[in-house]
């Protein structure tokens, strides 16, 4: 199992639709940002963080409209580390019950690894790991 790679998958159910009758871009990114933070626990095994959050999502594009009843499957890839920032690009390939998968939606998202100081608040904190 590759530390650098997650994948992860959703199922469009009705809640998850637009006035315009396709996923509701905000969903789409509620799933990237799950996506990603997946992929960075991953990272983050055996390390000094207890965790990550998210910092910056950027350049989020929607290429296609996904539907209803679409599988949404995500692949979320480590593409460099730096001391706590850890930089993730994911993509979202939507998937039809009668049609191949195509690539719906991409991002690059920055995480930062954290951990839980004496008062409970978690703050930066380095995570020691290396991109190969
Ligand atoms: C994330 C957080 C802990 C970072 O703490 P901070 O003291 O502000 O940290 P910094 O500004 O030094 O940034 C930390 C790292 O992110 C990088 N970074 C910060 N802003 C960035 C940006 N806009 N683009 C790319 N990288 C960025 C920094 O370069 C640094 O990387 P490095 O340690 O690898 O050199 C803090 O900003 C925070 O708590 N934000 C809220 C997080 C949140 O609530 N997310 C939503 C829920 S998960």
């Amino acid at each position: 199992m590759s530390q650098n790679i997650a994948k992860y998958s959703q199922f469009v159910m009705p809640d998850h639709i637009n006035v315009v009758g396709t996923l509701f871009g905000g969903q789409m990114i509620a799933w990237i940002d799950l996506a990603a933070a997946k992929v960075a626990h991953r990272l983050l095994k055996g390390s000094e963080a207890d965790g990550a959050v998210t910092r910056t999502i950027q350049e989020v594009e929607f290429r296609e409209p996904v539907y209803l009843g679409d599988w949404v499957n995500f692949t979320a890839k480590i593409i460099s580390a730096g001391t706590t920032s850890i930089h993730i690009e994911v993509k979202a390939y939507a998937e039809g019950g009668k049609t191949d998968p195509r690539l719906a939606c991409l991002a690059s998202l920055v995480m930062v690894s954290v951990k839980k100081d004496e008062n409970g608040k978690y703050t930066k904190h380095p995570h020691g790991k290396t991109i190969n």
